[in-house]
């Protein structure tokens, strides 16, 4: 399935604001793809499909993370974690995706996770910073690029978890490893 498949595709599953956050992620992950040297048409396709279960069913979704043993403890967490991880599983059985990496990237562009590949960076990345996004300290962030993809993914994991925090609301593991990945690489490089 070509890209303009695969967004006509999704633009069909999404409300037109969403959507428009789609294009918006599409656009910033190839510009971060281009300055950090990661495939462009990887990013492409993970921004185009990041959000596509974004507004699928709940039990639908409950019933997927079961049935295709995806991490079980998803289910003590917010139902609006669910659609990165399956979303990755969307994007293999009905839009052909079979690259590991673009997946891992639509799977984890919720959360992060310790370990990223630069794609899974740049998509992370990307989805916090598109256009379209205004929260306070959006401009900081996009500001970071200068300084390198993991300064900005590090800051932008950072952000996520201080918004969460700051709002009572849990922190997923994948998120706390994310930064505790990034902080204690510091460490060992200054050593
Ligand atoms: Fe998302
Ligand atoms: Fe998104």
């Amino acid at each position: 399935m070509d890209s303009n498949e695969m967004l006509q595709k999704v633009k069909g599953r999404l409300p037109e604001k969403r959507f428009t956050h789609v294009l918006g992620v599409v656009k910033t992950a190839i510009e971060l793809a281009k300055e950090f040297d990661v495939s462009e048409s990887k990013a492409e396709t993970a921004a185009i499909l990041h959000d596509a279960a974004k507004f699928s069913d709940r039990e639908w979704m409950k019933s997927i993370i079961v049935s295709e043993k995806l991490d079980p403890l998803l289910l003590d967490y917010h139902a609006e974690l669910w659609h990165a991880p399956v979303g990755a599983y969307m994007a293999k059985t009905e839009f052909g995706v079979e690259d590991e990496d673009v997946l891992n990237a639509i799977r984890y562009h919720t959360t992060g996770r310790a370990e990223m590949s630069d794609l899974e960076k740049v998509v992370y990345i990307a989805d916090l910073i598109e256009p379209n996004r205004k929260f306070s300290g959006v401009e900081e962030l996009r500001q970071l690029k200068e300084q390198g993809l993991d300064v900005m993914m590090e800051a932008s994991v950072k952000h996520s978890i201080e918004f969460l925090v700051s709002k009572n609301q849990p922190v997923f593991p994948d998120s706390l490893k994310c930064y505790n990945y990034f902080v204690q690489q510091k460490g060992k490089v200054k050593e």
